[in-house]
C-alpha cells in the first residue's frame, strides 16, 4: 500500500470503476461492498440518514452474490491499489462457498464480514461468539489457499479481544475492525415513526470513533496481527490516534461524507503535518504507541 488509507466495505465499492475512482482520490487500498451467496435485495428505503453527529444505515447487504459479481472481479488488477474484497454469509457453509469462489480471483485480502446473524444458530451473529467466529474463520481459511484472510468485527461483541484471538487461533492473516455501532434508531417525530423503513440501523461516523478506537486498542492487546482500524475516520488526527491504539491501517466509510471523496488525500496530507510537528519519521512509529 502506498499509504495506510483503505476505503471501507459498503461505501462506494459497488464496481471497479467507483474503486479506480477511490484510488485516483488518495486511497491505498479499497474494499469492494459485501459479496453473499446469492441475490440479495436489501432493505427499502430510506436505508441511510446522516444525524448531527454520524450516519445510521440499514442497507440490509443487497448484492447481485458472487456468480454475477465475476465480471467486476476479474478486472481487479484494472485498480491499481490492492483490492480486497469482503464477503458474508448466513451459515459456515455459505462462507466457505462464497471464499472459495472469490479466491479464485486473487484479490489482496479476503475480508470475512462476520458482522451478520447465522440462521442456523438462531441468529447469533458470528462475530459475538469465539466459537462461531472461529469456525467461519477456518472454514474460509481451508477454502481460500495462499489469499489473506482478515475477519472484520463488530463492537456488539461483549469481549473484542477473545474473539479477534479465536480468530486468529484459526488462522486470521489480519483483523478488521470495526463494523457499525448499534443498533440505533431515530425517529421522525412530526411522521411519529421511525426514519429507516427497517426502523433499526447501524451507527457509523464521527459518534462512534471512540468505541472503534477502545475495540482497536483491546484488540492489539491480545493478538500478534495486523489490525485495521475503522469507524469514524475524517481527519488526519483520527487516523494518528487509530493507528496510535494498534492499527497498521485505517478503513474510511462515512468520512467521505463528511468531507467528499478526497478525503483520502486529505487525510494522509494531515497525518503528515502531525507527524512532521511531532517528530515523527515513519508511520509504523505510531502503530500501538498508545501502549508503550
Ligand atoms: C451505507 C453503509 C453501508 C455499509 N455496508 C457494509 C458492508 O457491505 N459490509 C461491511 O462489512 N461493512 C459495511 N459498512 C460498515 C463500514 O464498512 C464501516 O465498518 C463502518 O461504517 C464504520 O466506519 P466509518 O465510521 O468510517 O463509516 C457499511 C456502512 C455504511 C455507512
Amino acid at each position: 500500500m502506498k499509504n495506510p488509507t483503505v476505503l471501507a466495505s459498503g461505501l462506494l465499492g459497488v464496481n471497479v470503476e467507483m474503486l479506480k475512482r477511490v484510488v485516483k482520490e488518495g486511497a491505498g487500498a479499497v474494499t469492494f461492498k459485501s459479496i453473499g451467496p446469492r441475490v440479495k435485495s436489501g432493505h427499502r428505503n430510506p436505508t441511510v440518514l446522516a444525524y448531527e453527529w454520524g450516519v445510521i444505515n440499514a442497507v440490509g447487504l443487497p448484492s447481485p452474490g458472487y456468480r454475477d459479481m465475476g465480471g467486476e472481479l476479474s478486472r481487479m488488477k484494472e485498480v491499481g491499489a490492492p483490492v480486497f474484497v469482503s464477503i458474508y454469509g448466513a451459515s459456515v457453509g455459505e462462507f466457505r462457498e462464497v471464499a472459495e469462489a472469490v479466491a479464485k480471483y486473487k484479490p489482496a485480502m479476503i475480508e470475512v464480514n462476520i458482522s451478520c446473524p447465522n440462521t442456523e444458530a438462531e441468529g447469533m451473529i458470528f462475530g459475538c461468539s469465539e466459537k462461531l467466529a472461529f469456525d467461519v474463520v477456518s472454514a474460509v481459511k481451508n477454502a481460500c489457499g495462499s489469499v489473506p484472510v482478515m475477519p472484520k468485527l463488530t463492537p456488539q461483541a461483549q469481549n473484542i479481544g477473545r474473539v479477534a484471538k479465536a480468530c486468529e487461533e484459526a488462522g486470521a492473516d489480519a483483523i478488521a475492525a470495526i463494523n457499525t455501532v448499534g443498533p440505533g434508531m431515530l425517529i421522525n417525530i412530526e411522521a411519529r415513526k421511525p426514519v429507516l423503513d427497517y426502523k433499526r440501523g447501524g451507527i457509523s461516523g464521527p459518534a462512534i470513533r471512540p468505541v472503534a478506537v477502545r475495540c482497536v486498542y483491546e484488540i492489539y492487546e491480545e493478538v500478534d496481527l495486523p489490525i485495521l482500524g475503522i469507524g469514524g475516520v475524517t481527519e488526519g488526527r483520527d487516523a494518528v490516534e487509530m493507528m496510535q491504539a494498534g492499527a497498521t491501517a485505517v478503513g474510511i466509510g462515512s468520512g467521505i461524507y463528511y468531507r467528499g471523496i478526497d478525503v483520502f488525500s486529505k487525510v494522509c496530507e494531515e497525518m503528515k503535518v502531525w507527524m512532521k510537528g511531532n517528530g515523527c519519521k515513519n508511520v509504523k512509529e505510531l502503530v500501538g504507541a498508545a501502549h508503550e
